[in-house]
C-alpha cells in the first residue's frame, strides 16, 4: 500500500510517501518522496517557536511539500478537468474542512486546478502531542486530501512516531528491526522527555518523565542564556565537543545533576538551566568559556539521562534500549550511552535512528501509521477521522 504521511506537530512541516509491503511489524518501507520544510528561521527571530506563527508557517508550507514528496515519488500528474473533474461536493468540502487554516483552502484547490492526486491507500497524520493549532493544520489539511483520494485518515502519536523511526533501517533493509522484549525507550525532544516501556509492538507504558523541562528545551534555553542560535541542541552539542577535545577544565563549578538519585524514572532539567544562569551569573562569557560551559551542560544533562535509563533496563530486564527525538542527534549522547551499555549491559540491543530521522519528519508517521492500522486491525476496530468529524469503523 502507499501511506502520504503528514507531520506538523511542531515546527517543521513534512509530507511523505511511503510504499509498505507485508504486514506491520514485518514490512518492508520505501521511501518514495520525502519532503520537509523547516520553520528555524522564522522561529529563530524569536527564540523558540510561537503556536500561532507556526500555524500560519504550516498553512504556507504543505502544498509545496506535497508538490515536492509527489514529484520526488513521480506521481505528480497534470489534472486532466481541472475543479471540474472534482465530486460535485469535493470543493465545498475542501473549503469547510480548512475554513480556518489561514488560505489553505485557496491553495489546496488551486493544486487541484492543474494537478491530480494519485492513489493513496491511507494517510497518517500526527494528531498529538503536539502545538494544537499547528496539528489542527496537519489533521484539517489530511481531511481534505482524503476527500478528494477517497481514502481514510489515520490519526498518529509522535512519539510512537520517534520510536519507530530508531528501528527503521533505511540503509539496509528499508525494514524495522526485530526487537526483543521487553525494550525501554528513552525519547528526547524539544517537548518531551519520557521512559517508555514496551512490552510489545504497540504497547507502551510511560515509566517514567520530566516534571518541568524537556531535555531538549534545555539546551535550547542554556544556549540562550549564553547568546546562541535558536535551536540550541545541535550548537551546544558542537561547541561542548570542542571543549572536551581540548581538555579545557569546568566553567567555574560543577553543575548539578538534578533527580539522578530520586527512587523514580522521572526528570527535572529546569533546575540545571538555572544553574546555568547563577554560573554566567550576567557575565560575558569568551568563546573558551561558551565552550567549557556548553560541555558541562551536556555532561550533565546526558549523565542523567544514561543512569536513569540503565536504572529501567534494570527493573524491567529490558533486552532493547530504544533512543528516539530531537536530542538523540547528539554525538556525546549517542556515544556515551553506546560505549556505557557496552559495558554495564553488553546484552541489551541499542537502537538509534538514521541522522536524518532523528528529528522531526514524516517517514516516522508512515510508520506509525501502519503500525497503528495493524493493532486497530487486531482489535477489530479503528479510529478514522471522516471529513465530517472522529467516527470509529
Ligand atoms: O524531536 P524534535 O525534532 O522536535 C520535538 O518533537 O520537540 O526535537 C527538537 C529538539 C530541540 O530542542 C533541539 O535543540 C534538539 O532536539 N536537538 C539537539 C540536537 N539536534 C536537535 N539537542 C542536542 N544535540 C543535538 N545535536
Ligand atoms: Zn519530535
Amino acid at each position: 500500500m502507499i501511506i502520504l504521511s503528514i507531520e506538523t506537530s511542531c515546527d517543521e512541516t513534512a509530507i511523505s510517501l511511503v510504499q509498505t509491503d507485508g504486514e506491520f511489524p514485518s514490512a518492508t518501507y520505501e521511501i518514495l518522496g520525502n519532503a520537509l520544510h523547516s520553520q528555524i528561521d522564522i522561529h529563530a527571530e524569536f527564540g523558540g517557536v510561537f503556536p500561532q506563527v507556526a500555524k500560519r508557517e504550516h498553512a504556507l508550507a504543505l502544498v509545496p511539500m506535497l508538490i515536492s514528496a509527489l514529484s520526488q515519488a513521480e506521481l505528480l500528474e497534470p489534472s486532466e478537468g481541472g475543479l471540474a473533474s472534482l465530486k460535485h461536493d469535493d470543493v465545498e468540502k475542501i473549503t469547510t474542512v480548512l475554513e480556518r487554516e489561514d488560505g489553505l483552502a485557496t491553495f489546496l484547490l488551486e493544486f487541484l486546478s492543474k494537478y491530480s492526486l494519485p492513489e493513496i491507500n491511507m494517510i497518517a497524520v500526527t494528531s498529538g502531542p503536539g502545538l494544537e493549532p499547528a496539528l489542527w493544520v496537519g489533521i484539517s489539511f489530511a481531511k481534505a486530501l482524503a476527500q478528494v483520494i477517497g481514502c481514510p485518515v489515520v490519526p498518529v502519536n509522535h512519539m510512537e512516531g520517534h520510536v519507530l523511526a530508531s528501528l527503521y533501517d533505511v540503509e539496509i533493509d528499508n525494514a524495522l528491526a526485530p526487537i526483543k522484549f521487553p525494550a525501554v525507550a528513552l525519547l528526547v525532544s524539544g517537548g518531551h522527555t519520557e521512559i517508555v516501556l514496551m512490552k510489545d509492538w504497540g504497547k507502551y507504558e510511560k515509566i517514567g518523565q520530566t516534571r518541568d523541562d524537556a531535555v531538549g528545551e534545555a539546551f535550547d534555553k542554556v544556549a540562550r542564556l549564553m547568546g546562541l542560535p535558536y535551536p540550541g541542541g545541535p550548537e551546544i552539542g558542537r561547541r561542548a565537543e570542542i571543549a572536551r577535545k581540548a581538555n579545557v577544565p569546568p566553567y567555574k563549578e560543577v553543575l548539578p545533576r538534578p533527580m539522578l538519585h530520586s527512587d523514580d524514572f522521572d526528570f527535572s532539567f529546569s533546575g540545571l538551566k538555572t544553574a546555568v544562569r547563577y554560573a554566567i551569573d550576567g557575565a560575558t562569557l569568551t568563546e573558551d568559556e561558551k565552550n567549557a560551559l556548553a560541555r558541562d551542560f551536556e555532561d550533565a544533562a546526558i549523565e542523567v539521562l544514561l543512569k536513569k535509563t540503565q536504572k529501567a533496563i534494570d527493573h524491567y530486564d529490558a533486552q532493547t534500549l530504544i533512543i528516539g527525538g530531537g536530542v538523540s542527534a547528539n554525538n556525546y549522547l549517542r556515544n556515551t550511552f553506546t560505549e556505557s551499555l557496552l559495558k554495564s549491559h553488553p546484552h541489551v540491543e541499542i537502537y538509534l535512528p538514521h541522522r536524518n530521522l532523528s528529528t522531526d519528519n514524516s517517514v516516522m508517521i508512515a510508520l506509525a501509521g501502519h503500525a497503528q492500522l495493524a493493532t486497530a486491525r487486531s482489535a477489530g476496530a479503528i479510529q478514522f477521522i471522516s471529513a465530517s468529524g472522529n467516527r470509529s469503523l
